[in-house]
């Protein structure tokens, strides 16, 4: 049976953020975006948010991170919002199983990217977005739908980290250079990649964070029965991407050991989902050796352990 009892929850988050801040092992900080090199790699918070709204968090969840490629989730979900299934022509919904900034696939599959999740999946995304709106006002959608999942209008975007990346990103540079031939991005790769990088750079506490995907964890609402993000079918498509391919050639790993959808950046961020139970963000800047949060994956994992909660328990 799975845990519901607040008083309970907090014994096990209290447990688990002490677990982490002894851990001595802590991965290593991303470096190829040398703004976020610098970032203190002791540092360790778990926050979830209930059905009635109440929070439970401790540790640092109250220090703002660079969200990355947690962005891609809330961006997915405006460009969704905007296109509808037409998303869909332009990017897939499988695994890759290959590293979150490979370009290997997508000279075989003809510029379409395996899924919204990895780089070039994500940047596609962005591009649909830019269809209609210029970048600033394309990267203010962004943001603004942001503050409204979390109820918070206190989170912005970071311009030292977006800078920092635009200074560095060749790569992505690479795979937007290769999709506006294919056709799959139709912008010119600088406005998209500016947009893209500006989004990545959204800076948030882990407690924002929790916040702001609570409409995951219930059904596309703010609560259950609450106002509407998005419709309830939407929601369940995005999970089940997150649960396929939120952790990149982790995903497999993350789905068996936590077995909720999850979403990283190399922040040091996961936003996991325990639908109808909890939203639920992770932060730790130390990466393993696929881009996902070190310690954020072990107390997911530890947390899915001692609630019992997963999308595959019959009483979960
Ligand atoms: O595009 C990049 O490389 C970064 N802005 C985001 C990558 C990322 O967060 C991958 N996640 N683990």
């Amino acid at each position: 049976m799975s845990v519901t009892d607040p008083e309970r929850l907090r014994e096990i988050v209290e447990e688990i953020c002490d677990a982490m801040t002894a851990e001595t092992e802590r991965g290593r900080v991303a470096d190829y975006i040398p703004q976020l090199a610098d970032v203190d790699p002791d540092q360790f918070a778990l926050a979830l948010v209930l059905p009635d709204g109440a929070v439970i968090a401790d540790g640092d969840a109250d220090t703002r991170f660079s969200i990355q490629s947690v962005s891609k989730v809330f961006a997915l979900a405006v460009a969704l919002g905007r296109v509808g299934d037409a998303l869909w022509n332009r990017v897939g919904r499988e695994p890759s199983g290959d590293p979150f900034n490979s370009i290997v696939q997508l000279e075989h599959e003809r510029g379409i990217p395996r899924n919204p999740f990895i780089n070039a999946g994500a940047i596609a995304v962005t591009d649909a977005i830019l269809a209609r709106s210029e970048p600033r006002e394309a990267l203010g959608q962004i943001l603004q739908f942001v503050r409204f999942l979390a109820g918070d209008d206190d989170i912005a975007i970071d311009p030292a980290v977006a800078k920092s990346e635009t200074a560095s990103g060749w790569r992505n540079a690479a795979l937007a250079n290769f999709m506006r031939d294919f056709g799959t991005i139709q912008r010119h790769p600088d406005k998209v990649l500016g947009t893209y990088f500006h989004q990545c750079a959204i800076a948030m506490t882990a407690r924002q964070l929790a916040h702001a995907g609570r409409f995951l964890a219930f059904d596309g609402s703010l609560s259950p029965g609450g106002s509407r993000a998005i419709a309830p079918r939407m929601a369940r498509q995005i999970n089940a991407l997150m649960l396929t391919c939120g952790h990149y050639d982790g995903s497999g790993e993350f789905a068996f050991r936590v077995g909720l959808p999850g979403k990283s950046g190399v922040g040091g961020g996961i936003l996991a989902v325990a639908p109808g139970r909890a939203a639920i963000a992770c932060w730790s800047p130390g990466l393993n050796a696929v881009g996902n949060s070190h310690l954020a994956s072990i107390a997911l994992e530890m947390l899915a352990d001692r609630t019992g909660w997963s999308v595959f328990a019959a009483n979960s």
